[in-house]
């Protein structure tokens, strides 16, 4: 299965039908009725963010987050053509010979901080996801301009930097709805002290109903912007039952937000981290880039004192965020059970 070009490699090679190590168990599986990908009735809001002070902005945004866990802005004040030059700086990165991409394999990459990989974690999974990506863990402009791969590094640095502005004002509304008056410094570390960008790159599947792009799980993150090519396949569980899987479909200039088990645990279970998944494209390849927003790995994460002082008990106890992210990444996407290891 490694041939240094991932599931790309697999996909160039025009094979008939998928390799056995792909093929999920029927319960995981995602239903080619849902391939027509029209949009359900009821999908995630798409809030308008040009007016971002106005409150009834804030009260959108807090009301998503808490009933679903994911939503979409327009408007949001990250330039579009910033948005589009990175969509082509992925593909550009994937299109490299398989030679030049495996240079950031886990094997031969010089940093731990950059990495090229297929599926999600192979060591642990029963069935391998239809993807392949490039993770880049931000420490510095320095360090990122030294080691990430010179075909995406600046519009992925651009888009880093430019998100910046929208991820404090989320952070601002979604903290004052739980009674922290300002993000001070400390607070800042926490909410959004460390950052990594993925670039996701799922590419034509000869059975997209036997296998997933990503299984079912929630992030681990603060919260994750996403950004999604117009191709579609990204489900979220939501309706009135929280079970059905709707289509997050995709909106031209918008980003997908969505709040991750940190911001879960650390509201006490006011915001929801939301399950969701991605299928797999018959006829297209498919990309995203999602900016998790993430606390230090050294800090501490448990339920907000701030919440916490009407008298509300703990629902999660304290856990250092380092030893929560191996927590998630040691096992297969399974879902929510990674906030377990937080009770
Ligand atoms: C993910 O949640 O892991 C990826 C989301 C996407 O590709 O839309
Ligand atoms: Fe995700």
């Amino acid at each position: 299965i490694n041939n240094g070009n991932g599931v790309k490699g697999l996909s160039e090679m025009g094979l008939k039908s998928l390799p056995k190590q792909y093929i999920q168990p029927l319960e995981e599986r995602i239903s080619t009725a849902s391939f027509g990908i029209k949009n359900s009735e009821e999908t995630v809001p798409i809030i308008d963010m040009s007016n971002w002070d106005d409150p009834k902005v804030a009260e959108a945004i807090c009301s998503a987050a808490e009933k679903w866990g994911f939503f979409q802005l327009v408007n949001h004040g990250v330039p579009v053509e910033v948005l589009e030059n990175v969509k082509e700086a992925t593909h550009r990165f994937f299109e490299l010979p398989a030679e030049e991409k495996s240079k950031n394999s886990k094997e031969r990459s010089c940093s731990n901080n950059v990495r090229f990989g297929t599926s999600f974690s192979p060591q642990a999974e029963k069935a391998l996801e239809w993807k392949d990506y490039l993770s880049l863990f931000y420490v510095s402009e320095d360090e990122a301009s030294a080691l990430w791969p010179p075909a995406c590094k600046d519009e992925v640095l651009e888009y880093m930097k430019k998100s910046e502005i929208l991820i404090k004002r989320l952070l601002e509304m979604l903290m004052k709805r739980l009674n922290v008056k300002e993000i001070d410094q400390e607070k800042e570390g926490l909410l959004m002290g460390s950052m990594r960008i993925n670039l996701n790159y799922y590419p034509i599947c000869p059975n997209p109903e036997l296998t997933v792009g990503v299984g079912r799980h929630s992030d681990v993150s603060t919260l994750t912007v996403l950004l999604q090519d117009q191709i579609g396949g990204l489900y979220v569980r939501g309706g009135t039952d929280k079970k059905t899987w709707i289509h997050v479909p995709p909106v031209k200039g918008s980003l997908v937000i969505n709040i991750g088990d940190a911001l879960q645990i650390m509201s006490n279970g006011r915001y929801k981290s939301i399950e969701h998944r991605v299928a797999a494209n018959g006829s297209k390849n498919r990309i995203s880039v999602p900016i998790f927003v993430n606390p230090r790995p050294s800090d501490l994460i448990s339920p907000l004192p701030e919440v916490l002082a009407s008298g509300e008990k703990a629902v999660y106890k304290q856990v250092l965020y380092s030893d929560y992210v191996k927590h998630f990444f040691r096992k297969a996407h399974d879902g929510k059970s990674t906030i377990e290891f937080a009770k």
